[in-house]
């Protein structure tokens, strides 16, 4: 995946995209959009996040609660895990920087509330404390590893209601063969249906996959920047959502401009940042073994 978007720990965030994580553009328009989407329906429901790190997707999810919806994040923080892989996971991945009131702090600094917080493995969701059937959206970003994310699929499943959506992180990436693994065989094998793909992402349902991509194609994605694609998997339509590529003369155009950034002061150095950032997520380089 790409590069976590960082910030010093310690301060206070401004923006959403102040908040540490591997959140991006794309992905928060597509969530935005169906959770938009889904409330001018008049579907109701609880969202539920597996894996919030320091809280960039749960501050989305939590803009998007109606009135007496709930959100449920479950992330281990800074609990042990479970087993020895999950642990050299987190080792490797969040320790030096993951607290719970850290993500307390980032939450707070857009939300009055916190959401419910489960701090424990994503495993103890299977006892059934998310009631059936109770959300509408469920976002599975957690551990990694095959055994976690076959879990945390059958978990969504059992909480998501009649077409509601799951989000499923890293599904295709080089360093998460097991993601890949448990999402393609709740597709073939579990009833999972796809209905968007992004370059992180994979989307689908339980319900009518058609309707949701119905939704999906009632934005303008190429006016906004990205390219539109539909694919057939084994039968089943997908669509894929992308960055746009610039073409050489676009890329030329904005040289100048990275260059000027490089000779600013380092008060500058935020806004180069942001920059590189754009530029490496545009491309999905996944430069860093992680998350
Ligand atoms: C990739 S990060 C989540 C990123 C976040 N959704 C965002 O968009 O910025 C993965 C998170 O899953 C948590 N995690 C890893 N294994 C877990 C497990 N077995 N149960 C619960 N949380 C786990 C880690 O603590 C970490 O915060």
């Amino acid at each position: 995946m790409p590069s976590e978007v960082t910030a010093p720990a310690t301060a206070a965030p401004q923006r959403r995209d102040d908040i540490p994580g591997w959140f991006f553009g794309l992905d928060r328009a597509a969530f935005a959009h169906l959770l938009s989407a889904q409330t001018a329906a008049g579907v109701t429901g609880d969202v539920l996040e597996l894996g919030s790190y320091l809280g960039r997707s749960a501050v989305l999810l939590g803009d998007h609660l109606r009135p007496g919806e709930r959100l449920t994040v479950c992330d281990l923080f800074d609990s042990e895990a479970g087993d020895a892989d999950n642990a050299a996971e987190m080792a490797m991945s969040y320790r030096k920087t993951l607290t719970r009131s850290a993500f307390e702090s980032n939450y707070l600094a857009f939300h009055d509330e916190l959401p419910e917080i489960v701090q424990a493995p994503t495993s103890v969701l299977a006892d059934g404390r998310i009631p059936a059937g109770s959300c509408r959206f469920v976002h599975v970003d957690a551990s990694h590893l095959y055994e976690h994310v076959s879990g945390d699929i059958l978990v969504a499943r059992a909480a998501l209601g009649e077409n509601g959506l799951v989000s499923l992180d890293d599904y295709r990436s080089e360093h998460t063969p097991g993601v890949s693994a448990a999402v393609w065989e709740a597709v073939f094998t579990g009833g999972l249906r796809p209905v968007l793909l992004t370059p992180m992402k994979f989307y689908g349902t339980w319900g009518d996959a058609d309707a949701a991509r119905q939704v999906l194609l009632e934005r303008d994605w190429r006016a906004d920047g990205y390219t539109v694609d539909e694919d057939t998997i084994a039968g089943r339509r997908v669509l894929r959502l992308n960055y746009q590529v610039k073409t050489p003369a676009q890329l030329q155009r904005s040289t100048p401009r990275r260059l000027a950034l490089d000779l600013l002061p380092p008060v500058a150095t935020r806004a180069t940042r942001r920059v590189l950032r754009t530029l490496r997520e545009r491309r999905a380089v996944r430069p860093t073994p992680n998350a």
